[in-house]
Order: structure tokens, then C-alpha cells, then sequence
């Protein structure tokens, strides 16, 4: 028998109907759009950039005017992968026999790219083989250029764009924004999953992206809607779902996106048609108990402070005050100085995040599973 289509995504976008609200945000982004605004979207990990990027895009999708290129950067380590990286998602974006592919492919050719083809997807992959840093700046700003002068409004989203501070070249940021900044009908989208570097990169006042763009923070997705969008779904697959189960998927997984994805994923995969509150609380064992290898690994990257200083930080769910003495107290962790490394070392291995999006600040542990599991330890 085939297998059922399981609706809740944990990877990939598959159009509006599997995507949940973030509607005044992919208004805010349009609207940068329409008004030549580049827009920064900032978020902790796990909470829906990536989709949201592509939602935005669908938008545009029936849009002749307009063309949208997504480019992930995580993997490239230097100026040289990157302009590869570009140029292949450009050589990709627009094939030959449509619309200005073929003035695009001729542009990139004359380039002089070596093409290959990707062994596992069997998609085209572009090299360039050029000396000096300077030549590979100019394949940018050729490739930019190009697209920009093609009478189409061009929005361009580079995700995991923290990636550039790793670059050997550090004059990245310059040289990009140099010639970003000379685009007339380019718009960009920048993304990337680690904070503190996007703050970095962004905010601050020394470096060469400094006030140039919009900042969006995405927060995590309103519980109500959520919970409709969770009920609609099952609905639509012909199961039955009360709110109480809702309430509590929606609690254990924080309403922290993937999260939430993921455990409905798991839920609607047991073929369940009329769930009951108990099959959502053996669902949520379940998921923890498949993910105890995980967690176990977890603690092997931490020394024994770390990983009773993040036991609290999850008994605690949210910790407002990390240095109070009932705090220090009730978990017995030393002195304040001591909590304060930890917690320097736990948001460096993005095992905690600091949500300042909030009146009240406060840490929290990022995996969700992992902190249901270290609350019934
Ligand atoms: N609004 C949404 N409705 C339903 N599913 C969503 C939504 N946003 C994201 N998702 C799903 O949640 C998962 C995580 O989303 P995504 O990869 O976009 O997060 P991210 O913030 O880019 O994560 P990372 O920080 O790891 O890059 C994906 O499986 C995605 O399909
Ligand atoms: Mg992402």
C-alpha cells in the first residue's frame, strides 16, 4: 500500500496549505520589497525562517515581472564557494528555454564555468577557477549586475548568510555590500540561524552592513493559530482531534515551530482517526524515549557544571533571573560567577537561547524534547 502524504512538514515547503499563518510578517517583507527596502530576518533556531523565505516566494510564484532566487551558504567556507554557490543557483534558477534563461545561461558562460553535475540529485554544479580574491569579487558583482539589469524586479534570499564571518576573505561584508548597494531592482532577504553572528553583522554600528537594512524579528507562531491550523489539517485528512489534545501538543512542544511540526508529524503518522488525549500523552513518551540516544550524546559535549546548570535552566523552562540566590540555591550550582560561564558556554553550543524579544527576558533550553525529558529526571 502507497504511504499517506503526512501533512505536517519538518522539512522543506510544500505550498500555503501546509503553512501556518505568518501573515503580518510576509506582508512586512513584501512590503520592503515594493519600497526597495533589504529586510534581515532574525529568529532562534528551528522557528520557520527557511519556510517563511519560501512562503514569500510563493507569492510571486504566478508573478512574470518578478524572480526569486534562494541561495543556502552554510556549507561554503570561502569567497570562492560562494561565488560557485551563486552562480549555480543562478544557472539553476533560470533554465534555458524559459523566459530570459537563455540570455542568463549565455551571461554565465561566458564566465567560464566548469559544469558538473551533482551525483546525487544529477543537478548542474558551476566552478570557477580564478586566482585572486579580486577576480572572484568581480564574479559577483558580474553575476549581481547581470540579473539586476534583466527588467525584472529580483529578490534574492541568502540564507545561513552568519556564514560569511567564517570566510578567510574579511573584507566579505564590504565587498558585498559594495555592490548591493549599486543594484536598482534587486531586493534581498537575509537569514541566518545564529544570532549573535547576524547581530554582529548587522547591528553593529563598526561594519559595513550597518543600518542598511530592515530588521524583522520572527517570533514563535500565535498558540491560538496554531491550535486552528493543527485542528484544520487533521480535519482535512479525515482525523478527529480534541482541543484538550491540541492544548497539550501545543504546551509540551512550547509552540516552538519545529517542534510542534514534528510532533504532530509523529501523531498523524500512527494512522490514529479519532485521537484521544492519552494517545497524545503516549506520543509525547514515545518521542522522548526515541530521542534518548540524542539527549545522551548532549551531555558528552558538556562537562558535569554544563549539564546540571542546563537541568536547571529546563526545570525552570524559563529562567528570568539566573543569578538570584534561590536560584543558585534550589539547584545547588556554585557561585554566580560560575553559572555565568556556564551560561556563556551553553549559548555558545546553542544548547539555551536568550529571548529579548520579550518585555521580561529570559533562557531557555532550545530542544524542546530535551528539556520535557531533563523535567521528569
Ligand atoms: N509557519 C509554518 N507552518 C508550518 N510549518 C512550518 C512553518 N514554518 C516552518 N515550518 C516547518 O518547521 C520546520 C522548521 O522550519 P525552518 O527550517 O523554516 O526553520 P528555521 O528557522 O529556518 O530553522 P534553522 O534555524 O535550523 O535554519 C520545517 O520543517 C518547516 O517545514
Ligand atoms: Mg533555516
Amino acid at each position: 500500500m502507497e504511504k499517506e502524504f503526512n501533512p505536517f512538514l519538518v522539512s522543506g515547503y510544500r505550498g500555503a496549505k501546509y503553512f501556518c499563518d505568518r501573515e503580518s510578517e510576509t506582508a512586512v517583507i513584501k512590503k520592503n520589497i515594493n519600497n526597495n527596502i533589504n529586510t534581515t530576518l532574525f529568529a532562534i533556531r528551528r522557528t520557520g525562517k527557511t519556510g517563511l523565505l519560501h512562503h514569500v516566494f510563493e507569492t510571486y510564484a504566478k508573478n512574470t515581472k518578478v524572480a526569486c532566487v534562494y541561495v543556502d551558504i552554510l556549507s561554503s567556507v570561502n569567497l570562492k564557494e560562494f561565488t560557485n554557490q551563486l552562480a549555480t543557483v543562478i544557472y539553476n534558477r533560470f533554465p534555458e528555454n524559459q523566459g530570459i534563461g537563455k540570455k542568463v545561461i549565455q551571461a554565465i558562460k561566458l564566465l567560464r564555468p566548469l559544469i558538473s553535475f551533482d551525483t546525487l540529485s544529477g543537478s548542474p554544479e558551476l566552478s570557477f577557477e580564478l586566482g585572486e580574491t579580486k577576480q572572484y569579487e568581480k564574479t559577483i558583482q558580474q553575476l549581481f549586475s547581470f540579473l539586476d539589469s534583466q527588467n525584472k524586479k529580483i529578490i534574492f534570499a541568502i540564507d545561513e548568510f552568519q556564514q560569511i564571518l567564517e570566510y578567510p576573505e574579511k573584507n566579505t561584508e564590504a565587498i558585498l555590500r559594495t555592490h548591493i548597494q549599486t543594484l536598482k531592482n534587486t531586493n534581498f532577504i537575509f537569514c541566518g540561524s545564529n544570532q549573535k553572528m547576524m547581530h554582529e553583522i548587522f547591528n553593529s554600528a563598526k561594519r559595513p552592513f550597518y543600518a542598511s537594512c530592515s530588521n524583522l524579528h520572527l517570533d514563535f507562531i500565535n498558540p491560538d493559530k496554531y491550535a486552528e491550523f493543527i485542528w484544520r489539517i487533521f480535519a482535512e485528512h479525515k482525523r478527529k482531534i480534541n482541543k484538550q489534545s491540541i492544548d497539550l501538543i501545543i504546551n509540551f512542544t512550547s509552540c516552538h515551530t519545529f517542534y510542534t511540526q514534528y510532533f504532530c508529524n509523529y501523531l498523524f503518522a500512527s494512522g490514529i482517526k479519532n485521537i484521544e488525549l492519552t494517545d497524545v500523552q503516549k506520543t509525547a513518551i514515545e518521542i522522548l524515549q526515541l530521542n534518548e540516544s540524542t539527549f545522551f550524546q548532549y551531555r558528552n559535549l558538556l562537562t558535569n557544571a554544563q549539564w546540571q546548570l542546563l537541568h536547571a535552566i529546563s526545570k525552570e523552562e524559563k529562567l528570568y533571573k539566573a543569578h538570584s540566590n534561590s536560584f543558585l540555591s534550589k539547584y545547588r550550582l556554585g557561585t554566580s560567577s560560575m553559572v555565568s560561564r556556564g551560561i556563556e558556554a551553553l549559548l555558545e553550543k546553542e544548547m539555551i537561547f536568550y529571548n529579548t524579544s520579550v518585555g521580561n527576558s529570559y533562557y531557555e533550553t532550545y530542544d524542546k524534547f530535551l528539556m520535557r525529558w531533563m523535567q521528569h529526571k
